[in-house]
């Protein structure tokens, strides 16, 4: 096993020789400046010395990319045998340094045991007739402002279908004030969120479980709007609307 985890070396040339001769030649290279600015000695000297130095110049440019790794006198624990993300092993059968979680595994809070607010179905596998949550303004209010971002551009604020996407060719979906859907489950609205339907896509990885929800309500209000009678209006506004 331990064949598998050995220390790769980052540059096989790298060897602690070679790094000890760049050290010194830098080391060189410093002392040679004071000499080369100095008053003394002969003007060919400093030619020598402005080649020796513009030859250890070229190796001080930074931001150069460079095969070796800088020197590094000091390693603390900056290198070490590891794996990258995505990268390959050969130490697992499947070749994958990444492991995936053992099977079965859920991550903590995210059971998602509750069928009915998770996927809107019963025990028995049916769509859930009654939205799970209780619907009070705040959530009809929750429910509206998302309804208006992810529905709107086709279904419209109304829901009568004619959304901005269908004058751009998208296939107009049906008014929510048909008779059919008027009759469907809160469950069935659910549904077609989640999972999508015929031509409409999911949305389930855009809108969590509960803002869903609050968007079944709100089309259930909207639904309400467009066919509701007078005994549906307070009993003292009702007076002002005869
Ligand atoms: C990209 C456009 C688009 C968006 C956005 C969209 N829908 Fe739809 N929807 C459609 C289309 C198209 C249909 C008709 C599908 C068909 O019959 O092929 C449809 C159908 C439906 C139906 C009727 C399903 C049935 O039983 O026939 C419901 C309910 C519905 N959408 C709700 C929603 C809700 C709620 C949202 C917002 C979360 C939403 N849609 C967002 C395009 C969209």
């Amino acid at each position: 096993m331990y064949k598998y985890f050995k220390y790769q070396k980052l540059s096989e040339s790298n060897s602690p020789v070679k790094q000890a001769v760049a050290v010194f030649a830098k080391f060189l290279f410093f002392l040679a400046v004071p000499f080369a600015f100095s008053s003394r000695g002969f003007a060919a000297k400093k030619v020598v010395v402005f080649a020796v130095m513009a030859v250890f110049l070229t190796g001080c440019f930074r931001g150069q990319p460079k095969k070796q790794p800088p020197i590094h006198p000091i390693p603390d624990m900056d290198t070490q045998p590891r794996y990258t993300a995505q990268g390959a092993s050969q130490f697992f059968p499947d070749s994958m340094a990444m492991r995936p979680p053992v099977y079965g595994t859920v991550a903590r809070g995210h059971l998602n045991a509750d069928d009915e607010f998770y996927r809107g179905r019963a025990a028995n596998g049916n769509l859930v007739q009654h939205n799970p949550l209780k619907v009070d303004m705040q959530v009809l209010e929750r429910g509206q402002k998302e309804f208006n971002i992810y529905c709107s551009p086709c279904h419209s604020k109304v829901g009568d279908g004619r959304g901005i996407m269908v004058q751009y060719n998208y296939v107009p979906p049906a008014s929510f004030h048909d008779e059919r859907l008027l009759n469907v489950s809160d469950g069935h609205i659910f549904d077609v969120i989640t999972n999508g339907i015929r031509n409409m896509p999911s949305y389930a990885h855009q809108i969590p479980p509960e803002d869903r929800w609050a968007i079944v309500a709100y089309v259930r209000a909207l639904q309400r709007s467009q066919n509701a009678s007078l005994s549906d209006v307070p009993q003292d506004m009702q007076d002002k609307l005869k």
